[in-house]
Formats: structure tokens, sequence, C-alpha cells
């Protein structure tokens, strides 16, 4: 069937974020045909008859909000541990005392797909309804093979039902969990009551990573990427290395959550293997992120999660800059260390917490986020022939998206040429 079309006209400022700015045109229009755009000019268009005509009254229209990073799928809220980090627990204390994210994996565990389905949905109307028209949705709150599929189905079921776009990606290598089965079967030394060391148990896991799950998750198709959370203490440089190394023997390209807690050679990992992108990023070292300019890795920047743990390291951003680093802007939203679902926050939170430009912060959320999720030849800017994924603000002026503190800006969000939110 094919959709009607529609004329967006009197829009203030047209930001159609190609080149290296923001391609701004003043006083223009965009026609939509398809679910794609048409046309983009500088002055208002003419609607054929089966258009409608959408009148901007001066307002700044752009494309739909990419959120290129988030763990929006999980059962369970974690006030309590919220409430322990603002008494002086640290998030890493936390985790080692078998909260973070394992208290979320536990529960995830209980939960049903469908739970996790409506849940799901839920988060992705409020995202919705800030302007965000493509969300990545990882797993990793299963560390086990049937709770990871389990949360990849509801992600799939996700993606059929909601109006946006959804990429999934395989983050089976979140956490080492506690004593699988596998390590109290075959690590475990014959008429033997020892408990495995974290070493074997590590090991045993990432056997499990990659000669099963990793396996089962590109045969039902449930992934684009791989993703992994290297740090010295959880997946260092070398265990990262083999997953993602293993899942791009099945097709799944690599992504990475990189230096955030500890300098662990993360940013080198993204570059050798080619990921798409690095996420965090707060402790890189230079070598790295030389590497992953030359490479075209896209730096995943997460000021939500900055702000909301308090993290103490200096802005990557000045550095990246100057080498040279794409630079994309996610929510990161989860329940433990960012519990931010709107994009236009972020881009506040990358001005004043990172120092971006307000220009860097909105081509972190449009064309960059594009790119760290491999989408740029189909959305990110407003050219003709991409999807029609388009925000229509009540802002006089781009800027006002960096500058207006927890305020709203989407009137109309537009996903593949339809309305979605009004
Ligand atoms: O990106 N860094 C790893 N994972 C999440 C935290 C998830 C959680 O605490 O539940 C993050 O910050
Ligand atoms: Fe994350």
């Amino acid at each position: 069937m094919k959709d009607d079309g529609m004329v967006l006209n009197n829009a203030g400022q047209v930001l159609c974020m190609t080149g290296n700015e923001l391609g701004i045109i003043e006083n223009g229009a965009v026609r939509v045909r398809d679910g794609r755009i048409a046309e983009v000019a500088d002055h208002n268009l003419k609607p054929e008859p089966d258009e409608k005509e959408i009148d901007c009254q001066g307002c700044v229209v752009m494309p739909g909000f990419i959120d290129p990073h988030t763990h929006l799928v999980f059962m369970g809220w974690r006030a309590h541990e919220f409430e322990m980090r603002l008494s002086g627990k640290t998030y890493k204390e936390i985790a080692e005392a078998g909260g973070g994210i394992l208290s979320s994996v536990r529960t995830t565990r209980q939960a049903s797909e469908d739970e996790l389905f409506q849940s799901g949905m839920e988060r992705i109307k409020e995202m919705i309804s800030w302007g965000t028209t493509t969300v990545e949705i990882k797993s990793g709150y299963g560390l086990d093979t049937e709770t990871e599929l389990k949360m990849l189905r509801a992600i799939k079921r996700i993606s059929k039902n909601a109006p946006v776009t959804v990429v999934p990606t395989f983050l089976g290598a979140h956490s080492v969990p506690k004593g699988s089965a596998r390590d109290m079967t075959e690590f475990r030394p014959r008429n033997s009551d020892r408990v495995p060391s974290p070493q074997v148990r590590k090991e045993a896991y990432l056997r499990l990573l990659i000669d099963e799950m990793i396996p089962r998750v590109a045969e039902e198709k449930l992934a684009r990427f791989c993703d992994v959370f290297c740090e010295n203490f959880i997946f260092n440089a070398d265990d990262s290395r083999r997953i993602l190394e293993a899942g791009k023997k099945y097709g799944l390209v690599p992504k990475i959550h990189a230096d955030e807690i500890e300098s662990s050679g993360g940013a080198e990992i993204a570059a050798e293997v080619g990921a798409v992108s690095a996420a965090h990023l707060l402790r890189p070292s230079d070598q790295g992120l030389k590497a992953m300019a030359q490479a075209g890795v896209v730096a995943e920047l997460l000021p939500g999660t900055c702000f909301f743990l308090k993290e103490d390291a200096k802005s990557p951003v000045k550095k990246m800059r100057d080498y040279g680093v794409t630079m994309a802007l996610a929510t990161d939203f989860n329940p433990g260390s960012s519990t931010l679902v709107c994009q236009p926050m972020t881009v506040v939170l990358g001005c004043l917490v990172y120092g971006m430009t307000i220009i860097e912060a909105l081509r972190g959320i449009t064309v960059n986020a594009a790119k760290a999720l491999r989408l740029e030849n189909e959305i990110g800017t407003l050219e003709p022939g991409k999807w029609a994924d388009i925000v229509g603000t009540d802002l006089p002026d781009y800027r006002h998206l960096a500058y207006r503190v927890c305020h709203n800006p989407a009137r109309l969000v537009i996903r593949h040429g339809k309305a979605v939110f009004r």
C-alpha cells in the first residue's frame, strides 16, 4: 500500500545534518513520500492533492533522534542501590556484593518473555514521546543461554510492535554469572565440593558464550551486534578479543563497553577487531583513541551515566576532537547506571558535563549515532532517499535543544513517514 505523503512547511530551521555541521536551511520545508524524504527546500512547498500540509510555525525541524546504546529490556528497578550510592557506597562495591548487574540478572531470569516485552514497550513509548525514532537495545541480564535468548526474543517483539526502529545487540558478556551449571560439573574436581575459582568460572562462561550462545543467537537471527563489557576486572582485553572475534565468525558486528572504570585497553581492542563503536571511554589511552580514529570506530559518549554515577573522570571530548574520533551520544538507559530515557537531556549533559559544542552534541544524536549503528545510509540526516524519521519541535533555534533543561521539544514525531507522536 502506498502511503500518502506530507509536506512540512514554515520550518524556521531545517537541520539536515549534512556536511560537517548542521546543514541548516533557514525557512525551509520537507516533502515526505512513501515513508522517505522526497525533497528538502529553502521555501515552502506546494502540497500535491494527496499530501497533507503541516505548519511547523517557524520552529526547528530535524532528524528523529537515534539512541545507539540502551539496556532497556530488564525486569526490576534498583532504587535501593541508588539510595546505597547516595550514602557512600560505590557502583563497584555494590556490584561486588552481589548487587548491580547480577541483581537485575536474578529478576530478569524470573520474568516471562511477555513481561519483558510489555515493560519494554512502556519504556519505548516514553522514549518516542521525547523524539527518539531509532533505539539500540542490548541483552545482558540473562547470562545463561535461555534467558539471553528470552531477552532477545522480547526485543524482537518490541521491534515488530513499536513504531520505532529497534537494533538488537547480544551482550551475553555483560558480567560473569554466579555458578553456572557448567562450572559446577565440568570444572569441579571429582569428589570435591570446592567452589571454582573466579578464573575457572570465567573461562567456563567464555566457553558457554563462544560455543553455545553466539551460535544460537546467530542461528535465530536475534542480533545484529555483539557487545562486551571490557574492564580488567570483568572481561579483560584478551577475553574481549576472543568474544568479539567469535561473534564476527557468526556475522555479529562488534561493539564494546571500553575503558569506563579503569584503563583496560578497550579502545585498542575496538580498533583491532574493527568494532563499529566503543562506549563510555572515560579512561582511554592516547594510543587507543588514535587507533580508533584510524579504524573509524565511533565513540559512544554516555554523559548521563557519568552524571548518574557521579563518575570522577576527565571529559574525553577534547582529545577525541583533536584526534578526529567521531562522537555519538546515547542514554545508556538501564536500571543501574543511567535511568535517562531522553536524548534531549543527553545533549544538555554532553554540553555541560563533557564540554561538547552544541553542534557536536546535535550530530551526536543524529548523523553520528546512525554511524554507531551502521545505519548512516538510511537515517540520521534529512536528505532525499533517506527514511522520513523527523522531529518537528517547538524550538525557535537549534541552540535551544542544549539550553532548555528537561524541556521536551518534540511536537510531532514522524517515523518512516507516519506520525507516531503528537
Ligand atoms: O553500560 N557498563 C555496563 N553496563 C551498564 C550498566 C548496567 C547495570 O548497572 O545494570 C552500563 O553502564
Ligand atoms: Fe551500557
